[in-house]
């Protein structure tokens, strides 16, 4: 009999969580005014709002903290980051920051200046706050495949050369950089090909551009080359690492991702200009260069978690639990972003709640039900966190809108995934009598969707 898969890792400490009632739900999502963000953490069975440091580190992460280096300046642990990230990416040097969006206001504050362009593969909504902040322009340059859930092919989240290339060919000389985002988070943890990478710089090189890799995920976006990509079957998941980091000329990195750590982040490049350019606001912003928002043991916890992520086995855990939940939506008929992402799987709202109307929030509301049916916490990539539009105050109904259900690395057992499964079944099963969604009650300008307030309709 051929054995079945099975983890590449055993549990060494574990955390209780609890269930609750849906009378205490009810009673509790309406205290956080039908918005899950406020709800609190003990409130809440399975916790699939991020994959954003919620993971578990590994007995090898823990030891290492305990040797953390706390000097000021030129710590050991430092080194030993610094030393991890060059061997991984290529890129000689780092400067550390205490998230990945950190990394993007010391990154922008360098490069991005009012009215330039940054196209790239549908910006994560802190790089893209970072440059509209600066009164510049995020142009998304997806593939139009993207847009269609139910459409399978293996590189989703890559950009469209052509768009990219007309795009240039216009604005080239207001264009600081090109951005790559790895994998693609809010077209659903899609995948960009080597192949696509290198047409990137191709496309860079003809126009004289840098280009910068929003690396939060690339050991999951290496998996998917090794896996889907011709050529690539034969080689380690670092050998992936290396050429895809090749093509950029600099990374900035939420290390709450890929490697494994509950905070940090950094910025790489070899470009020596840049980098005593970023060191500098490094220091005003972050700390000194060589802890800049970090604590010695940190640096030492994302030098073990960037080692251990790029290892085939770590990736092949995580990567197939995301699929195993995507397999059970499928025995459901329950629609999703086509293939499985790396990180997460994107509910299509608006084709499991037909009857709500997008001025009443699919996404949203579907949220609200899966955490009623089970005290899971899911959260809206859609409707309500597209904003309204800058200039006319609408609300963007133009994109999709999402429920995605992030699965925290190395976190939850496939005994979990089946409750999700079954809850979202539960919810898909009486979808026909689903037929309000929420309003809003008071809202923020910007990134409403963290404190927005609802009503039930
Ligand atoms: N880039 C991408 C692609 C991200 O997904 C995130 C964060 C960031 C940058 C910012 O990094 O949180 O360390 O400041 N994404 C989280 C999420 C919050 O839930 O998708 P950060």
């Amino acid at each position: 009999m051929e054995l079945p898969f099975a983890e590449s890792w055993k549990i060494k400490m574990v955390e209780p969580i609890k269930k609750s009632t849906r009378e205490e739900r009810e009673k509790w999502l309406k205290a956080a005014n039908n918005n899950v963000f406020q709800l609190d953490a003990e409130q809440v069975y399975i916790d699939l709002l991020t994959d954003s440091g919620t993971g578990a580190m590994s007995d090898r992460q823990w030891g290492a903290m305990m040797v953390g280096d706390e000097s000021y300046a030129g710590a050991t642990s430092f080194k030993l980051m610094r030393a991890t990230i060059e061997k991984i990416t290529g890129f000689r040097y780092v400067v550390p920051t205490h998230q990945g969006r950190a990394a993007e206001n010391v990154l922008f504050s360098v490069l991005v200046k009012a009215g330039d362009y940054v196209p790239g593969n549908s910006h994560f909504d802190t790089t893209k706050g970072h440059i509209e902040s600066r009164k510049a322009f995020a142009v998304d340059c997806t593939v139009d495949d993207a847009k269609d859930t139910q459409k399978e092919v293996p590189f989703k989240g890559n950009v469209d050369i052509q768009k990219l290339d007309k795009f240039l060919a216009q604005k080239a000389d207001n264009v600081p950089f090109i951005i790559v985002t790895i994998t693609n988070n809010t077209a659903g943890g899609q995948p960009v090909s080597m192949q696509n990478l290198r047409e990137v710089r191709e496309i860079a090189n003809k126009y004289g551009k840098k280009v910068v890799f929003d690396s939060a995920r690339f050991a999951e976006n290496a998996y998917f080359i090794k896996m889907r990509e011709k050529g690539f079957e034969n080689k380690t998941i670092k050998e992936i690492c290396l050429e895809m980091f090749s093509y950029a000329d600099c990374m900035t990195m939420s290390a709450k991702k890929d490697a494994i750590v509950n905070m940090g982040g950094f910025i790489a490049t070899n470009v020596e200009d840049l980098y005593d350019k970023a060191k500098v606001l490094g220091i005003i912003y972050e700390g000194y260069i060589t802890y800049g928002g970090m604590n010695g043991r940190d640096m030492n916890a994302v030098a073990v978690g960037l080692d251990e992520n790029t290892e085939f086995d770590n990736l092949e855990t995580r990567i197939k639990q995301v699929e195993y939940l995507a397999q059970k939506l499928d025995e459901y008929g329950i629609p999703y972003q086509r293939p499985a992402g790396g990180h997460a799987i994107f509910i299509d709202a608006p084709k499991v709640l037909t009857k709500v109307p997008k001025e009443e929030f699919p996404a949203q509301t579907l949220t609200c039900e899966l955490y009623l049916e089970a005290g899971i916490r899911s959260c809206e990539i859609g409707y309500l966190l597209a904003d309204r539009d800058p200039i006319t105050r609408e609300n963007r109904f133009g994109g999709l809108d999402f429920v995605r259900l992030a699965i925290p690395r190395r976190v939850y057992t496939n005994n979990h995934i089946d409750v999700v499964a079954a809850a979202l079944k539960n919810v898909f099963d009486r979808r026909e009598q689903i037929t309000h969604g929420v309003k809003i009650v008071w809202e923020a300008e910007l990134m409403r969707h963290f404190t927005v307030k609802l009503e039930r309709i």
